[in-house]
C-alpha cells in the first residue's frame, strides 16, 4: 500500500500544496521549523483521523484561516481510496472516503495503515502509563477498528460513572445506579484487556526475534500486559469477577470520585534479560527498543492485514549507529517509506536506492 500523492490546503504552514510521492523512498530534506512534521502529520491523519500531535484538530488549521483540507490518493492492492478531511473552526471535522462522507465523524481507519517513527517514541519506553496504553489503542484500532469503536463507548461509560461518583455523591440510589455502568464496564472493559494482552503476546515474539538481531544476539526483549483486573481463561467468569470487584470497590471510588478499576489503569511493561527496561535500560537500549517495536509492528501489520504499512520516520537517522541505521534500512524494500531529516549526511547509507528526494522550505517543497 502507499500513498499516491496529497493536497494540502491552509493546513498548518502549508497554504497550497499538492505532490506526488514516489512509490518506494521520499526523503524530505528542511532545516528546523520548515514543515517537515506537519507534513508527515498530514499523511498520519489521512490513516487515523487523528493527528499524533494534538487532540485539538483546530490547532492545525492555519492561524490566518478559517479552514483546512487534506486530500490524499491511496493506493491499496489494486484498488484506490480517495480520502479527504476537511477542518473548520466553527464545526466539526469531516471525513470522506471516495466522496462519500462517513457517519462516524470521531474516527477513521481509512485502511491505509501506517507506522510512525521519531524520537518522541523514546517516551513509549520512559513515559507514564498513558503513553503504552495510546500506543497500544492507536495499533490495536489499526488492525482492528472495532476495537476502536469498543474503546469509544468504554471512555463514554466511564466518564459517565466518573460523573456519577463526583456530582451525586449523595444520591440514595447511587449504588444501584453505579451497578448499571459496572455491568456495561465490565463487559467491554474485558473485551478490551483481552485484546491488548493479544496483541501484546504477538507483538512481543516478533519483537524478540528482532531484537536478538539488533543486538547481536544479546539481548532479551520482552513485553507484557499489566493489568489490575485479573485475566482468567473464562471470559464469561472474567467479566463477573470484574463486576464483583468493581462493587468491593465501590466505597473508595465514592470517596476518591473516580473509577480505580479497569483498564484505563493498565500499563505494558518492557523487560531486557528479564530486566525492567524503564528502570535498568541505558539510553541506547531503550532507543533501540524502540526501533525494535517500530519494525515489529510492520510485521504485524503485514501479518494481520495482508499488506505492508507506509512508514514514516521523523528525523530519526541522526539518532541511530551505523548498524541499527543499516538494519532498518533493509526493511524499506518492502514498503513505501517517507523519510524527513535535517541533514542530508544522515542519507548516505541510503545510496544507490530507488528514492525521490525533496526539499521543504516554509511550507513549500521542491524535488
Ligand atoms: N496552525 C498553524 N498555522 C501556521 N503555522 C503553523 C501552524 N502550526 C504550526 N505551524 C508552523 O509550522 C512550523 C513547524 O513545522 P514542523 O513542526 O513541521 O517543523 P519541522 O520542519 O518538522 O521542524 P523540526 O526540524 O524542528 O522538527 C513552525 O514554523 C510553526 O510555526
Ligand atoms: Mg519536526
Amino acid at each position: 500500500m502507499h500513498v499516491k500523492n496529497i493536497r494540502l490546503i491552509n493546513f498548518r504552514n502549508y497554504y497550497n500544496l499538492a505532490m506526488d510521492f514516489n512509490k518506494k523512498i521520499n526523503i524530505f530534506i528542511g532545516k528546523n521549523a520548515q514543515g517537515k512534521t506537519n507534513l508527515l502529520e498530514a499523511i498520519y491523519m489521512c490513516a487515523t483521523g487523528r493527528s499524533f500531535r494534538t487532540n485539538r484538530d483546530k490547532e492545525i488549521i492555519n492561524l490566518s484561516k478559517n479552514q483546512a483540507y487534506i486530500g490524499a490518493d491511496i493506493g491499496i492492492g489494486e484498488n484506490e481510496k480517495f480520502i479527504e478531511i476537511k477542518l473548520d473552526r466553527d464545526k466539526p471535522k469531516r471525513i470522506r472516503i471516495n466522496k462519500t462522507e462517513l457517519k462516524n465523524q470521531k474516527d477513521l481507519y481509512s485502511g491505509l495503515n501506517i507506522v510512525a517513527f521519531s524520537p518522541d517514541d523514546l517516551k513509549l519506553v520512559k513515559g507514564g502509563p498513558q503513553e503504552r496504553r495510546n500506543f497500544l489503542d492507536s495499533e490495536i484500532s489499526q488492525i482492528k477498528p472495532v476495537y476502536n469503536f469498543n474503546l469509544n463507548r468504554y471512555n463514554k461509560i466511564l466518564f459517565q460513572r466518573n460523573n456519577l461518583l463526583r456530582l451525586n455523591k449523595f444520591q440514595s440510589n447511587l449504588e444501584e445506579l453505579l451497578e448499571v455502568f459496572d455491568l456495561q464496564l465490565a463487559k467491554i472493559g474485558t473485551d478490551i484487556i483481552l485484546e491488548r494482552k493479544k496483541y501484546i503476546e504477538e507483538l512481543s515474539n516478533i519483537v524478540n526475534v528482532i531484537h536478538k538481531n539488533l543486538t547481536l544476539g544479546n539481548e532479551s526483549l520482552r513485553l507484557y500486559y499489566s493489568s489490575n483486573i485479573e485475566i482468567l481463561e473464562n471470559k464469561s467468569d472474567m467479566e463477573k469477577k470484574y463486576k464483583d470487584n468493581l462493587k468491593k470497590n465501590m466505597a473508595k471510588d465514592i470517596e476518591t470520585g473516580s473509577t480505580q478499576l479497569g483498564p484505563h489503569r493498565d500499563d505494558m511493561l518492557l523487560s531486557i534479560n528479564n530486566k525492567d527496561l524503564k528502570t535498568f535500560g541505558s539510553q541506547g537500549q531503550q532507543r533501540t527498543a524502540v526501533l525494535s517495536i517500530k519494525l515489529s509492528e510492520v510485521e504485524l501489520i503485514k501479518k494481520q492485514r495482508g499488506h505492508f504499512p507506509v512508514l514514516l520516520l521523523d528525523d530519526v537517522f541522526s539518532e541511530l549507529d551505523k548498524e541499527r541505521k543499516n538494519y532498518l534500512i533493509k526493511s524499506f524494500k518492502n514498503m513505501q517509506t517517507i523519510i524527513t531529516t535535517t541533514d542530508s549526511v544522515d542519507l548516505k547509507e541510503m545510496e544507490g536506492l530507488d528514492k525521490s528526494i525533496f526539499y521543504i522550505e516554509n511550507g513549500q517543497i521542491v524535488k
